[in-house]
């Protein structure tokens, strides 16, 4: 059992500290925002995750988790320390490292003797080195600065976590190498024992690599719209290939969004920049995705006539992906703002994350039932693959709708059928 502090408790900070006191740990999660402390304090979890409640609620109740906003009192109890606050964009696409400055100043000024500081946040390579320099500035004893790179997916974090296809360990220190290993003893996958460097790099270059996989099978889907090829099936020809896979992440839609992909694209755009290297590839994921986003609007003229003044479309999902209620950067406020632009009056469902978008777009209307939303509507256009929207009844769809016309950015239904039951059905490179 180690004892242990995670500075951050949002998506990754609050997962990683309950999975950690699930295992055994004794776990502190520390937040500068109070009120989601108190929430927490109350069992409240301010976010939606499946399965997050009943570990926190376990672990609260037991002991093993506990949240405070006294950083000091946290790392002074604790052996190893997590940072996994946030590090947004900043408007030139370089990473606001700010968050995890504050936060390391935070625990140097806490040091109270030998401890791990574990960097989980995503940070540029050369990270490691700002996180020791700064607690080196406050604390003259010895320490160790680790890199440990999350891969969790919002929607599915909790099963990840415990799950882990590997866990990256990134240190230039045996004893840290260690304690990390016995922090993780409980949990499968494999095990990458690397340097601090590797492990930054190889978080950004996996995030990089999965969004080109999919601005890649997005182009693929674009030419496949024009020559009366199926992308879906294109793909399943493709994952065949050993050397592709069979999860190869081939999913075509109306692109990417979330905290991560854009972020960590424009992150590793950056770090190649001020090394004097080009990657130029990148620069196409980016303009091919923000394409992408856009590119549901031609369909709903396609459908329903190039001026859309006073049409009511539907929009169904508003979460950057199903299982979440994250919105950041989510292909549904492109399009949401593509159709305010055009006069077009727009009512949106969504299973958890409306409330979200409303602190995006205040004067959105959105509606508790997802049929309730596509009443008397012109066209539906579906942004998220929730499950719920899957098995959607299509007759019930169909009745409610004032004509039959579905815009449908996740590829959600079988064309055949679609086409059986008279919709007006446009999908994604198909
Ligand atoms: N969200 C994901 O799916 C995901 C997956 C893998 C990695 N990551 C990375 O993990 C990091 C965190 O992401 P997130 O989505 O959990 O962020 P988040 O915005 O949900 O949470 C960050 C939290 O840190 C808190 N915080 C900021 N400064 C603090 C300080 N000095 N002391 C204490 N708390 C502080 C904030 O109040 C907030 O609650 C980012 O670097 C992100 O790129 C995220």
């Amino acid at each position: 059992m180690k004892k242990i502090t995670v500075i951050g408790t949002g998506y990754v900070g609050l997962v990683t500290g309950a999975c950690l006191a699930d295992i055994g740990h004794q776990v502190i999660c520390v937040d500068i925002d109070k009120k989601k402390i108190e929430k927490l304090k109350k069992g409240i979890i301010p976010i939606y995750e499946p399965g997050l409640e009943e570990i926190v609620d376990k672990n609260f109740k037991s002991g093993n988790l506990q949240f405070t906003t006294d950083t000091k009192s946290a790392v002074e109890a604790s052996e190893v320390i997590f940072i996994a606050v946030g590090t947004p964009s900043l408007p030139d696409g370089t990473v606001n490292l700010d968050y995890v400055k504050s936060a390391a100043e935070d625990i140097a000024k806490a040091m109270n003797g030998y401890k791990v500081i574990v960097d989980k946040s995503t940070v540029p390579v050369g990270t490691g080195d700002v996180v020791g320099r700064t607690i080196s500035q406050y604390y003259s004893g010895d320490f160790d600065v680790v890199s440990n790179p999350e891969f969790l997916k919002e929607g599915d974090a909790v099963k990840d976590f415990v799950n882990p296809d590997r866990i990256v360990i990134g240190s230039d220190s045996k004893k840290a190498e260690e304690i990390m290993l016995s922090v993780y003893e409980k949990l499968g996958g494999e095990r990458v024992l690397t340097s601090v460097k590797n492990a930054e790099m190889i978080k950004y270059a996996s995030n990089a690599y999965l969004a080109t996989s999919i601005s890649f099978i997005n182009s693929v889907a674009n030419i496949c719209e024009k020559v009366g090829a199926n992308v879906d099936e294109v793909a399943r020809g493709m994952r065949m290939d050993k050397r592709i896979g069979p999860y190869a992440f081939l999913a075509a839609g109306v692109g990417y969004g979330g905290s991560c992909f854009p972020k960590d694209v424009k992150g590793m755009i950056q770090t190649a920049n001020e090394n004097g290297v080009s990657f130029e590839i990148l620069d196409a994921v980016e303009s091919v995705n923000e394409a992408q986003k856009k590119s549901l609007l031609p369909k709903i003229q396609k459908l329903l006539g190039e001026g859309l003044y006073n049409k009511k479309i539907a929009i169904w999902g508003l979460a950057f992906k199903p299982e979440t209620d994250d919105v950041r950067e989510s292909p549904a406020l492109a399009i949401i703002k593509q159709l305010y632009d055009r006069d077009v009056k727009v009512t949106a469902f969504d299973p958890i994350a409306a409330e979200n978008m409303k602190k995006e777009v205040s004067n959105l209307e959105t509606t508790n039932d997802m049929y309730e939303a596509i009443k008397d509507a012109d066209c539906l256009v579906i942004t998220t693959a929730w499950k719920m929207f899957k098995e959607a009844d299509l007759d019930k769809v169909k009745s409610l709708l004032k004509s039959p016309n579905i815009v449908d950015g996740r590829n959600l239904f079988d064309l055949k059928k679609m086409k059986e039951m008279g919709f007006n059905y446009l999908s994604v490179g198909r």
